[in-house]
């Protein structure tokens, strides 16, 4: 038997970075998905393949040995075999929908379906059970993740969420028409987290003012969210890129794309950490083909909805 799962990627509509100093951020999950699929098998070892690589490694070692690109997988793997006290070996094999490293939570993504599709091998498990399994293995490569990324992989949706651990799902929210281009720019995360430390530092008062202007705009976004208001949707998209500009998060590839959609879109910004990465446009049915023509000649780009399903799990 083999047992499939798929969990979607996510987009940060607004919020990031400002989040890290307490602030609130709102999150979405977008109908691209990964699946993983996983099957027993008679080997003495879990082999591991995806577009990134292919592994294989003892079922018995211990996962901390393995790259990273897989540690998470690896983790799971040795986790549910132990638990279930198998002899079997096992087979994974993981497509992807959406490039991996550009902010859109391929990690997280390819943790929550591979919880779902092993775990599935043994049982039925509940989703808050594979999301802390999701999770654990998250933690194997980032330490410190607050989980919102797998927590919205999992329930889909809109989620607004904080650093203290807040997580709440927007109800009855808009299902959104995105646009979403990669600048083709590789970013890390942690080193664009340090980039605004320094300007935090080196700018106290800037940075504090700008935090609470982020934290109204936050405010006025839910309100907008809640009342299906493109317009100011768009325009507060757009206000919270001038904020991610002020902190030196975008770039001059990330701005040019933004202005090539600033016609056409309702509004538009980087996702995620900046400094590379994707940004977003929003759009609706009489300008997505325009937001698309806009950016298609020069970078990689697709539409993209809310995702209201999150995890799906069958066997086959
Ligand atoms: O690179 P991403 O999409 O995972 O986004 C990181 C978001 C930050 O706010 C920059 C960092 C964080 O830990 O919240």
């Amino acid at each position: 038997m083999k047992s499939v799962a798929s969990a979607p990627a996510k987009i940060i509509l607004f919020g990031e970075h400002f989040i890290v100093y307490g602030g609130k951020a709102v999150l979405c999950s977008i109908d691209k998905r990964i699946t993983v699929e996983s099957e027993l098998t008679t080997a003495n070892n879990i082999e591991i393949e995806s577009s990134l690589g292919r592994l294989a490694i003892p079922k018995s070692g211990s996962y901390k040995d393995t790259d990273l690109v897989f540690r998470p997988l690896a983790y799971i793997a040795q986790k549910t075999l132990e638990k279930f006290n198998s002899e079997s070996g096992m087979r994974i094999r993981v497509s992807s929908e959406f490039p991996s490293g550009v902010g859109l939570g391929s990690s997280s993504a390819c943790c929550v379906a591979a919880a779902g599709s092993i775990s599935g091998l043994f049982g039925k498990l509940t989703k808050e059970e594979i999301l802390k399994i999701a999770i654990d293995a998250e933690r194997t490569i980032f330490e410190n993740t607050s989980g919102a990324d797998c927590t919205v992989c999992v329930y889909g949706g809109i989620l607004e969420y904080s650093k203290d651990g807040h997580i709440r799902k927007l109800e009855n929210a808009p299902n959104l028409e995105l646009v979403v281009a990669n600048s083709g720019i590789a970013h890390s995360t942690s080193k664009v987290v340090s980039m605004v430390r320094q300007f935090k530092d080196g700018k106290p008062e800037i940075f504090s003012s700008l935090c609470t202007k982020e934290a109204n705009l936050i405010e006025d976004a839910l309100d907008a969210l809640q009342k299906n208001d493109l317009g100011k949707l768009g325009k507060l998209m757009t206000q919270n890129q001038e904020f991610l500009e002020k902190i030196g998060v975008s770039n001059d590839t990330l701005s040019s794309m933004i202005s090539l959609v600033g016609g056409a879109s309702y509004g538009a910004k980087l996702t995620g950490a900046g400094d590379g990465g994707c940004i977003i446009a929003l759009a609706d049915k009489s300008n997505l083909e325009k937001v698309l023509g806009a950016l298609a000649e020069k970078y990689e780009c697709f539409s993209a909805k809310i995702d209201t399903v999150g995890l799906e799990q069958r066997a086959s």
